[in-house]
């Protein structure tokens, strides 16, 4: 049972456990890989497991796919191309990517729960994000499918061939989306190859593209670790390549592509700004940091993860920020009343508990609630760094989990030069009462995306990417067609 303080009265109220069941679904025990329409082995017979982080249990073996693998499902993205889905209009595309999203929506209780277990956040995540925004993308995509002209007004819209797409462990089955819904609505086919500790919901999908009929070969799904990765990469039969993901796997990525005509794009890391004024509906602002920066563990690429605030409402901010991180519930990923699950792996763990000690040998202050955490698996309490310095690691790198550095300014300018003091350029937020002072912030900071008054809001119709060591190429809206389509 998770104690909490009532905020009104001072007395303890008690939330009991509030699980939600996986016994609607099972699991297999060994999944292969998805080439051609069909589910096989890898060629050398390896496979390898994936865990539940919150449990640390094994929840099933996959496939293992090595370089003979990879060249299997190019190939058959490659004949389905030519054969099949260039050749189809795109009123017979949508079709089929309507058909998808309508099975995602029917299976979305057991996406969601799959989800969480493979990856660790929420449920309440999980269910009410992930997956409705994994089946709007879909939608979205549907109807561009036989409007492409639309897109690309005077233009003559043809597809690019076979797309390789590499995908993160954060967001698994929302990445597919992004990933998959504009590459086939474009008329192209696709390898996809997402991350190892979080293979299930892909492997769902492959299920659901069978399920809908997806003609065989439109979509293959390898599974495997970077190794896996590099050699989907260095397949000659690539047209394009997209990579979500680590900025130093997108620089070995772009290495590995020089002097090849296969098309990139890029979306990594990010250390955002979020910036909240003097003149700010404070308590609205306060919720935005929380959500910005320990929305799914802080596994987010445009997470708020730098906060800037005025230096008139520092302490204000802060003190608010702690009352309310107070009754924020770490633990079980499938309990309904969890706000921040289980990080994604042990790897990831130990990676931020490096920086929590990196930020305190720089001489930084840290806070961390004194929540209770379960003993097995991989938990880390919400924490924040207070009088940190703008050369500080913790400043300057993307830590990926929930650990807020928060720094002072006193003019919009000095926010500005701060926020733009990183190697990143991926979102921002700003917190003001005032029009103008958003249009001069969001002008400001060189990032793809900048919510104010809000913070971490996706729709399909609006393109996200990055600048500077963010990467490059958009993905959502028409922006995100783009790189899926050759225009003449
Ligand atoms: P990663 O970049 O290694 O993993 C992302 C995907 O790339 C996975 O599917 C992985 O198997 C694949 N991959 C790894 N090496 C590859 C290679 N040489 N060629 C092709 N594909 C390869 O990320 P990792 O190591 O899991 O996380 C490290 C840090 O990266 C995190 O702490 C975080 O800061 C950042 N990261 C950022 C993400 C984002 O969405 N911006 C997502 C995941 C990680
Ligand atoms: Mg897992």
């Amino acid at each position: 049972m998770t104690e909490t303080k009532n905020p009104t009265k001072g007395s303890n109220w008690s939330y009991a456990p509030s699980p939600e069941s996986s016994d609607h679904f099972k699991l297999k025990d060994q999944y292969g890989l998805f080439i051609g329409g069909k589910f096989v082995p890898a060629a050398s017979g390896k496979r390898f497991s994936t865990i539940n982080p919150a449990t640390e249990k094994v929840l099933a073996h996959v496939a293992d796919a090595g370089e003979k693998d990879v060249d299997k499902a190019v190939r058959a993205a490659r004949t389905a191309y030519e054969k099949v889905w260039r050749k189809m209009s795109g009123r017979e595309r949508g079709k089929y990517l309507y058909r998808i999203a309508r099975i995602i929506q029917e299976r979305s209780r057991e996406l969601a729960v799959v989800e969480s277990m493979d990856g660790g956040k929420p449920i309440r995540e999980s269910r009410d994000l992930d997956v409705p925004l994994a089946t709007a993308h879909f939608f979205y995509h549907a109807g561009w499918a036989d409007k492409l002209p639309y897109a690309f007004p005077g233009k003559a819209v043809r597809p690019i061939g076979v797309a390789g797409q590499i995908i993160p462990w954060n967001f698994p089955l929302l990445m597919v989306a992004w990933k998959v819904a504009p590459a086939l609505a474009c008329g192209n086919t696709v390898v996809l190859k997402p991350a190892e500790t979080t293979p299930l919901t892909a492997l769902l999908f492959a299920e659901i593209c069978q399920e809908a009929g997806l003609p065989d070969g439109v979509f293959n799904c390898i599974t495997g670790a970077g190794s896996t990765g590099a050699a989907l990469v260095k397949h000659p039969g690539l047209n394009k390549v997209a990579f979500t993901g680590s900025t130093d796997v997108g620089k070995a990525i772009q290495k590995s592509l020089a002097g090849r005509t296969t098309k990139l794009t890029l979306e990594l890391g990010g250390k955002a700004a979020n910036i909240i004024f003097e003149d700010a509906a404070i308590d609205q602002a306060v919720e935005g940091i929380i959500n910005g920066i320990f929305f799914n563990q802080g596994h987010v690429c445009c997470a708020g993860s730098r906060l800037l605030v005025q230096e008139s409402v520092e302490k204000e901010v802060v003190a608010k920020l702690k009352a309310r991180m107070a009754h924020l519930i770490v633990g079980d990923p499938l309990d309904k009343n969890t706000d921040i699950g289980a990080i994604n792996s042990k790897a990831q763990c130990d990676r931020i508990q490096d920086y929590l000690k990196v930020g305190q040998e720089e001489g930084a202050e840290l806070f961390q609630t004194n929540c209770p955490i379960p003993d097995k698996g991989y938990f880390i309490r919400p924490s924040f760094f207070t009088k940190v310095a703008q050369s500080h690691r913790i400043v300057q790198e993307e830590i990926f989990g929930p650990v807020l550095a928060i720094q002072s300014f006193r003019t919009l300018n000095e926010a500005l030069e701060k926020a733009n003091n990183t190697p990143y350029g991926l979102s921002g937020g700003v917190w003001t009462d005032k029009g103008a002072k958003i249009f001069k912030v969001t002008r400001g900071i060189r990032a793809g995306v900048i919510w104010a008054n809000t913070f971490n809001k996706f729709d399909p119709a609006s393109p996200f990417g990055g600048y500077k060591e963010s990467g490059y190429g958009r993905e959502g809206g028409r922006h995100g067609l783009r790189p899926y389509v050759e225009l003449s």
